[in-house]
């Protein structure tokens, strides 16, 4: 199966150690990388040591490849000239234009490639329209590693969708993060620092501290079960050095601070994001640091799921899970520009 990658940040060079890590650069053959600066194309599919060589590029170096590197590049180029089957997208999340992203997952479908992405501005944006483009052209997108990272948290509730009446998680790891540091013991100041310093915040860490990536993940959520929530409708409490009277005020009453991201799914659909206090022995209680959990009730039932939330290396074993189905169900589709060979 042909692949190209788009971003190559952490997430893609996570994806490309995975891919090399575990022997699969046969059966996924990488034509083409692309970073901001340009592309590294070929024809073949980058052998083992050439894929070395791509991680070793510095950020934005991949177009400085010898031979395979294009400068100036753009997804565009690469199609016309690389026959592919699967776009990987994976390049920073726009929540108000759906940014470079979305104009490459609309690139790619019209060309009839298969996507996978951990993107989640193209979702949030046009999520609807690109998942009907989809299944106009016959091909598939898929976009498990966008909420929960590496957490199968999307196949779960996919299986649930005609049950399922409330969802309640932190589905935000790095604001986990700070106020669990904060209940430790550290201010707001220092853990925030330390999160800089750990690079799990978002590269703009208002899109966190705002609410704005949880409530994105909800719109995505909202969309996996075929309904339509947009990220302006969802309200949203922020963090910020307030946290650390409002854990303190929890300890004293011997409950927990969370940062809780609810979608209610009965009368409607809508969602809420909100600093929340929790009894000790309830499950979100549970979720710390990094990792994220949540709770999903159906009219007979709640289940729980925790797990890493985020981290290059989890949210790439996301996308390869993607990439795996997508080979196992059949990747020959519509094809490319480039495939009129
Ligand atoms: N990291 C996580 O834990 C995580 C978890 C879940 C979802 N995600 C999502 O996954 C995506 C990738 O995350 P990341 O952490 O890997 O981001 P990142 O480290 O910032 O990497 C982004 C990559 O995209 C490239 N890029 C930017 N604009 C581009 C353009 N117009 N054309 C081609 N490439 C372009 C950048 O190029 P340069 O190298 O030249 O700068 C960089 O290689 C984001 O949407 C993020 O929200 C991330």
């Amino acid at each position: 199966m042909r692949i190209v990658i788009a971003g190559f940040g952490s997430v893609g060079r996570s994806l490309v150690s995975h891919i090399v890590e575990r022997g699969l650069y046969e059966k996924f053959r990488i034509v083409a990388v692309l970073d901001s600066k340009g592309a590294a194309l070929n024809f073949e599919g980058f052998r083992k040591g050439e894929l070395r060589e791509l991680l070793s590029t510095p950020r934005g170096g991949a177009s400085t490849l010898e031979k395979a590197g294009r400068p100036g590049y753009t997804l565009i180029d690469v199609l016309a000239e690389v026959p592919a089957d699967v776009l990987v997208e994976l390049t920073p999340s726009d929540y108000e234009t759906g940014g470079a992203g979305l104009s490459h997952i609309r690139t790619a479908l019209h060309y009839g490639l298969h996507v996978v992405t951990a993107n989640k501005g193209p979702l949030v944006v046009a999520g609807k329209s690109l998942l009907e483009e989809a299944e106009t052209r016959r091909v598939k997108l898929k976009f498990r590693a966008t909420v929960m990272g590496g957490t199968p948290l999307i196949p779960l509730i996919s299986s649930l969708r005609h049950s399922l009446v409330e969802l309640e998680g932190v589905l935000n790891a790095s604001t986990n993060y700070l106020i669990t540091r904060v209940e430790e013991g550290a201010t707001f100041d220092e853990a925030f620092k330390e999160a800089l310093r750990l690079g799990v915040l978002e590269a703009d860490p208002t899109l966190d501290l705002r609410g704005i990536d949880p409530a994105a993940k909800l719109c995505i959520l909202a969309l996996v079960l075929g309904r339509e929530l947009r990220l302006s409708e969802i309200e949203r409490d922020e963090v910020g050095e307030g946290i650390e009277e409002a854990v303190a005020t929890a300890s004293s009453r011997r409950v927990k601070l969370r940062y809780v991201a609810i979608l209610h799914l009965e009368d409607g659909v809508w969602g809420e994001v909100r600093l929340k206090e929790v009894k000790a022995g309830d499950l979100l209680a549970s979720v710390k640091g990094l990792e994220n959990g949540v709770k999903l009730r159906t009219r007979e039932n709640e289940v729980f799921m925790k797990g890493l939330g985020g981290g290059g290396r989890a949210t790439a074993e996301g996308v390869l899970e993607d990439l795996m189905d997508i080979y196992e169900e059949g990747f020959r589709g519509p094809n490319t520009l480039a495939t009129r060979e």
